[in-house]
């Protein structure tokens, strides 16, 4: 059994690393390709989504993090914000969540996508860096990205995220709905 365990483990390894490979080359061989085209792109996004689903190795971190996604959008496309943008990086924004310590996890999963994947956006390393703590002086992104993930219906309490689109629809502030929320 341990040997077998071991042999899946190797594979999965080794998958890991043919998706991070694929996937580094369609992005650094194509510097000026857009979150709305990667996101577009089935296979490309695909083989994102299986790449998160191997480090996560965790059905429910990894539910969190495509709902997270959907929230994030949403929000995005009330604010003003790019929906795409947001998308991907709440897809990604949990990467390196491991079980046991994960004090670090925000800092490392920021560096794992752009050292990793090749995904070298200023705003998105930023707002999975910050993706923890709510502070009035992050930018909307990166509020955003925070309240999708506090609010994400797969993991926090029913009707958080439900009463935040009815905030932020009805124009209020996204630190203000975080606030009224008690979210941070
Ligand atoms: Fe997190
Ligand atoms: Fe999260």
């Amino acid at each position: 059994m341990l040997y077998l365990n071991s042999i899946l483990e190797t594979s999965l390894d080794n998958q890991k690393i043919q998706l991070e490979t694929y996937i580094k080359n369609r992005l650094l061989n194509n510097p000026e390709i857009t979150a709305e085209l990667i996101c577009k792109d089935e296979l490309l996004y695909k083989n994102i989504k299986k790449w998160l689903k191997i480090k996560l190795n965790s059905e429910k971190h990894y539910i969190h993090s495509k709902s997270t996604a959907k929230c994030a959008f949403r929000f995005a496309e009330i604010v003003g914000e790019n929906p795409y943008q947001a998308k991907l990086t709440a897809l990604l924004h949990d990467n390196a969540k491991i079980t046991g310590d994960n004090s670090n996890h925000a800092n490392l999963g920021a560096k794992s996508v752009q050292d990793d994947l090749g995904l070298c956006n200023r705003k998105i390393f930023n707002a999975i860096k910050k993706h923890s703590f709510h502070n009035s002086y992050n930018t909307n992104f990166e509020k955003i990205i925070f309240l999708a993930d506090k609010t994400d219906p797969a993991k926090r309490e029913k009707g958080l995220y439900e009463t935040a689109l009815i905030l932020l629809s009805e124009g209020v502030d996204i630190h203000k709905v975080v606030k009224m929320l008690k979210l941070d």
